[in-house]
């Protein structure tokens, strides 16, 4: 089955097709395979504005769709005007809605013009089952082009083996979410952020360092400058609601302790020569990736604990992050669990997450009529 997955639920715009086949997990090695035909993302600067703008960021979905499209279906060697195409998946929700409605009306589109005699039909995917589903794929095979262009030679590419029950945890810069899988797609809420996200907690400290958005790459690289040339620091942030009886998260009080830390340090920073103001800004940043590594590690293997988890599917950008992978890679080893993840150019939102996980609501056959697709911002995964 070839299915084409639009995103633009953020400031991404990502297309994909695949080619799929196969059952879906049921524990142990499933009989499900894809191969990626063309895998585009078009990633928006919104650098200059410190964040993104729902209504900028619409503007420029409208213009690179058709053309993040075109470049899918060259890849791909299909015809641009009525490519072999079974299904269309696209993202209905979470994320801003005036975002999600150009994803909406593009399919709509392409659903009218390529459809012959039946319409051709349409999958509603959520976002977030999109980074849950393609991190628990093993797509080793898959190379990286300047592009961003990702294609696998074969029909070849599969998930990784692994038993339920499982737990997600999604972090990206709108979710913090410990969501725990008995089987397939059965999802239980068990723990989310009661303020910030965690990517949020991230752009928000970077941009109190004075970093470019987003800011988790920026942040991210000046606490490795720091832990490589052993800087230590003698700042101590909080590790908030890590140690209370629950699997909730808070990333808000981080933030303003970090906003202190600057306020105080701010006046007679103004008067340092530069190379003081670097070394303060990696310290800052150790600390903070080092508070939000201990407290995700922390409750997550207290989640395994209790739930009997088998492996934990880590999904959303923050899952970029190289000093988090690492610890919990260390901790749930320990732990005897598992760590499913997808390569970090994967992390971050992609049409690839939305073409897989829409391809398992196609075998369930869970098609909607194009013009009763609806956007929904504050979706839900049940
Ligand atoms: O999943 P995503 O692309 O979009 C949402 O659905 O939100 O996640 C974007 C978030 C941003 O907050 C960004 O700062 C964060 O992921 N991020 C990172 C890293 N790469 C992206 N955070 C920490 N470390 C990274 N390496
Ligand atoms: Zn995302």
């Amino acid at each position: 089955m070839k299915v084409l997955g639009i995103e633009t639920s953020a400031d991404d715009t990502g297309i994909a097709l695949i080619e799929a086949e196969g059952d879906p997990p049921a524990g142990g090695r499933s009989s499900f395979k894809f191969k990626v035909l063309g895998n585009v993302v078009n990633s928006q600067s919104h650098a200059e504005y410190g964040g993104i703008y729902p209504n900028v960021a619409k503007r420029e979905h409208i213009k690179n769709l058709p053309l993040v499209l075109e470049k899918v279906l060259l890849l791909a060697k299909e015809s641009v005007s009525r490519p072999n195409i079974d299904t269309i998946a696209v993202t209905v929700g979470p994320g801003l809605e005036p975002c999600l409605w150009t994803g909406i009306s593009f399919a709509q589109e392409l659903s009218k013009k390529w459809s012959a005699s039946r319409r051709m039909p349409i999958i509603p995917v959520n976002h977030m089952e999109g980074h849950i589903v393609l991190s628990m794929m093993e797509i080793s095979g898959l190379r990286k082009s300047r592009y961003r262009d990702l294609r696998s030679p074969d029909i070849g590419e599969r998930l990784h083996n692994f038993e339920f029950p499982a737990l997600a945890l999604l972090i990206s810069g709108g979710h913090t979410e410990l969501i725990l899988m008995k089987e397939f797609r059965r999802y239980q809420y068990i723990g989310r952020t009661r303020d910030d996200a965690v990517g949020e907690a991230f752009d928000k400290v970077a941009r109190l360092l004075e970093l470019p958005y987003p800011g988790g790459p920026e942040i991210s690289q000046l606490a490795e400058r720091a832990r490589q040339s052993e800087m230590t620091s003698h700042y101590k942030l909080p590790r908030p609601m890590m140690h209370e009886d629950n699997f909730d998260f808070s990333f808000a009080g981080l933030k303003t302790a970090v906003l202190r830390l600057v306020e105080s340090k701010g006046p007679t920073l103004k008067d340092t020569p530069r190379s003081d103001l670097d070394e303060f800004k990696m310290k800052i940043a150790r600390e903070f990736e080092d508070a939000v590594t201990d407290v995700l590690v922390e409750k997550t293997l207290r989640a395994v604990e209790e739930f009997g988890v088998n492996a934990v599917i880590m999904g959303g950008g923050v899952s970029a992050n190289k000093h988090i992978r690492s610890e919990f890679d260390q901790k749930l080893k320990a732990a005897g669990c598992k760590l499913l993840a997808c390569p970090p150019e994967f992390s971050t939102d992609n049409g690839l997450m939305i073409a897989l996980a829409g391809y398992f609501h196609a075998l369930k056959k869970e098609f909607v009529a194009p013009e009763n697709l609806v956007a929904n911002g504050s979706l839900e995964l049940c």
